[in-house]
């Protein structure tokens, strides 16, 4: 713990962290500019719970925990800042083959996209049973074994069978929840889901997220979600950090964010979804304009083009990071109720 608080703000410091993200800068270096895709982005995850990522397409969610997994696009994306510190370890001074350890046997992800994620070429017992073998080093009869269970715990029907299906012969359902039985064969304790659930109706939805949540209480696993349905969020998460334009707006519990948001872009956000049952007469209001460039030089708020709070003392720097109470904070000038 000591050793965190060389370079935390102690206040960020839990003592149950199990991840501590600290002002992380992603940047991607293409042949038209640099993409800072991730601009100085601090959260952190206690064992056990759930936090959910939230914000527009584009705003940096996916970089974030590509970020934590080691896997920004290569050779152009780059960690040019910030600490990730995982279980207390560095995880940016962990060599690529220390990283290929965590990945999968105590960090698991969903990728946003299964059809993308899983080899065609591959049989669905192959995918789950390679990275086992390697990171539990156990026998291919053991690992083919325990993956049917972990089929049949995601509730895949006829497992054993299943074993020896190709993705195509899949249902969008079904490949997603392989993806979640792969990510979860080395029982990781933390799981990154990326639009785990975007792809698909809305019963097979509720289906996959009630098994997150009760293969969570199983395993005792922590959870990031990413996702752009805050309905999602309200049911699944503990906190939920809303990010824009690659920084952090605002963050807090489900409670702060969903009830007593501060920020003009999340209360943005809150408007353009269709609400609770009580407000269902209400028009919907989308958020106007479209998120900045991240190669632009942006000064100031990013989000002061879209905003109708916004004057000119919103651009002369991005603003200071403010406390609403404990736990709950934003980044805002302006007191906007
Ligand atoms: N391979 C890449 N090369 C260049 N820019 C990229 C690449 N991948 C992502 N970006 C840029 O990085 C920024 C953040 O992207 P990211 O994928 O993290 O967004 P996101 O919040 O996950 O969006 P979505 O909800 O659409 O998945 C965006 O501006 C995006 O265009
Ligand atoms: S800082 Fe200004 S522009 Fe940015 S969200 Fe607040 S009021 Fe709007
Ligand atoms: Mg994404």
């Amino acid at each position: 713990m000591r050793s965190i608080q060389k370079w935390m703000p102690v206040e960020l410091v839990m003592a149950d962290s199990l991840l501590v993200v600290d002002r992380l800068k992603s940047y991607i270096y293409t042949r038209y500019g640099v993409v800072r895709a991730v601009n100085d982005v601090s959260f952190e995850l206690a064992e056990g719970d759930t936090l959910g990522i939230v914000g527009e397409s584009g705003s940096g969610k996916s970089m974030t925990c590509m970020s934590i997994l080691g896997l920004l696009p290569q050779p152009f994306g780059k960690m040019v800042a910030g600490r990730i510190r995982f279980r207390n370890e560095d995880l940016h001074t962990q060599s690529s083959r220390q990283m290929q350890q965590i990945r999968g046997k105590e960090i698991g992800m969903v990728f946003q996209d299964p059809m993308t994620s899983l080899n065609p070429f591959l049989t669905v017992g192959t995918q789950l049973t390679e990275g086992y073998v390697v990171h539990q080093q156990v026998a291919k009869q053991e690992a083919w074994q325990h993956a049917i269970d972990m089929l049949d715990k995601v509730g895949i029907p006829e497992a054993e069978k299943r074993m020896l299906s190709y993705p195509h012969e899949l249902s969008g359902g079904m490949r997603q929840r392989v993806m979640i039985a792969i990510a979860l064969m080395c029982s990781p304790a933390l799981l990154i889901a990326d639009e785990p659930t975007s792809a698909l109706d809305v019963t097979i939805q509720a289906q996959i997220l009630e098994l997150l949540k009760s293969l969570q209480r199983q395993m005792k696993m922590s959870i990031i979600l990413i996702t752009h349905d805050l309905g999602i969020v309200a049911a699944t998460c503990k906190q939920v950090i809303v990010m824009y334009a690659g920084r952090v707006m605002e963050a807090g519990s489900v409670d702060d964010i969903f009830y007593r948001p501060k920020h003009p872009y999340t209360i943005g956000l809150l408007q353009s979804v269709p609400s609770l049952e009580a407000d269902r007469e209400k028009p919907l209001q989308p958020i106007d304009g479209n998120p900045p460039d991240l190669m632009a030089d942006i000064q100031g708020c990013p989000f002061h083009p879209r905003c109708a709070y916004g004057d000119a003392a919103c651009l002369q720097e991005f603003p200071q990071q403010r406390t609403a109470t404990t736990g709950h904070s934003f980044y805002c000038c302006k007191d906007v109720e």
